[in-house]
């Protein structure tokens, strides 16, 4: 079975500049409603949630290569955290070629990274 990982590391202030200059255009555009609900949620330091999740999202685009990935949008892909904090990606609609993700973040106050493995289907 092929696997295949992707990692990103981002600056935070990069996506609060982004979000303070398009606002909801931005939000929209990237992050599905659960997940701006979840960033929302923690207030002060909700843009080194908002950034990880940007984060996640080029990593699994850099993990499922190019070929696949022009096929999909940023809100295609849903970074949502189960009942342990562990997050988790919630595909909208299955990706023939992927059998799981899996993902890793961490955040600090100045930085914003994750990592992705994808495991596809023979
Ligand atoms: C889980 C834990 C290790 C996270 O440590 P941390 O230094 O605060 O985490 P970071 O700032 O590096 O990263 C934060 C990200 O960790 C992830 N995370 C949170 N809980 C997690 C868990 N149980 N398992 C995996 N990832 C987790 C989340 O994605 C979070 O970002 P998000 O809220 O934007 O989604 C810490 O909360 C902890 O030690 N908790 C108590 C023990 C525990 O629950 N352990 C579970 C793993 S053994």
């Amino acid at each position: 079975m092929k696997i295949s990982c992707g990692t990103d590391i981002i600056e935070i202030e990069r996506i609060k500049n982004s979000i303070g200059k398009y606002e909801e255009k931005f939000k929209t555009n990237i992050y599905t409603e659960a997940e701006v609900k979840y960033c929302e949620s923690h207030k002060d330091q909700k843009f080194q949630h908002y950034a990880v999740r940007f984060a996640a999202k080029e990593a699994i685009f850099k993990a499922i290569s190019r070929r696949i990935s022009e096929n999909y949008s940023w809100t295609d892909f849903e970074v949502i955290n189960n009942k342990e904090g562990k997050p988790e990606v919630v595909l909208k609609e299955e990706i023939p070629e992927i059998e799981s993700i899996d993902i890793s973040l961490s955040h600090c106050k100045e930085y914003a990274t994750a990592m992705v493995v994808v495991l596809f289907k023979e």
